[in-house]
């Protein structure tokens, strides 16, 4: 795994966006594998940038979100779809159905699960696949466990991560307690992967994911093994390598 150590969060956000920029001028039709949380949001405020300034131009990019919560709807605050149209798509020029988020509102978890695996390959698989980086060493919502998942499938969230997620929440009773994600084989199978991982309190699990053993109990570590994986980190979270 290649390691980029930015000075800060801005430094990490331009960075990571200079990536994702050049893939999109370089091959406009290319699948981008999408990222939510706090993280990944100066980035995407730098890809609007890049798009009202230098015309950085989206229009035949298709996305496919890691995540989604099981019980939210796509026009739900704080589903992860909603996230999306928030910070990026509703400024830059992507078409609306070349954007993909698991489909929360399905009660049906195979069948939302499946679909949305099924759409991934359709597209001709993903191109660059951003990720963010939980406490606990999660990628989407892959959660520590006994082993590695394979494909797009539904998830127990654990308890520390419903606490994190529960500040965007009015409380930690109205976090979900499932998600659809993407599996880890999902996740590798993407050309290339562009991990950013912003400060302090990700210090510890950072230094496990980049030099511990490669391990389900730290789901990140499995991208110590992706061909062409590159992580963008700032200081604060690089501070216990
Ligand atoms: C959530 C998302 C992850 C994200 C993680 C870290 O649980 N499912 O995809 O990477 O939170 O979020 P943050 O960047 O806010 O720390």
């Amino acid at each position: 795994m290649e390691i980029i150590v930015a000075k800060d969060y801005q430094d990490m956000s331009e960075a990571a966006a200079d990536i994702i920029a050049e893939l999109v001028s370089e091959k406009p039709g290319c699948v981008l594998g999408l990222a939510t949380g706090s993280t990944p949001e100066g980035l995407y405020a730098e890809l609007v940038k890049r798009y009202e300034e230098e015309g950085l131009d989206f229009s035949r990019v298709a996305t496919f979100n890691l995540d989604e919560y099981r019980g939210l709807s796509h026009d739900h605050e704080q589903s992860y779809h909603y996230f999306m149209q928030k910070h990026l798509f509703d400024h830059v020029n992507v078409r609306p159905e070349n954007t993909h988020v698991p489909n929360g509102a399905n009660p049906d978890a195979e069948a939302a699960c499946d679909a949305y695996e099924a759409s991934i390959a359709l597209s001709g698989g993903v191109d660059l696949q951003l990720l963010g980086l939980g406490h606990n060493g999660h990628i989407g919502f892959n959660e520590p466990a006994d082993e590695f998942t394979k494909e797009t499938n539904c998830v127990d969230l654990t308890e520390s991560t419903i606490q994190a997620n529960s500040r965007l929440f009015n409380s930690a009773d109205e976090v979900p307690r499932q998600a659809y994600t993407m599996g880890i084989g999902t996740i590798m199978a993407a050309k290339q992967i562009l991990l950013v991982v912003s400060g302090e309190d990700k210090a510890q699990i950072v230094r496990d994911v980049f030099f511990g053993p490669v391990t389900p109990k730290v789901p990140a570590s499995i991208l110590q093994f992706h061909p062409n994986a590159i992580a963008v980190v700032d200081e604060a979270a690089f501070s216990a390598c």
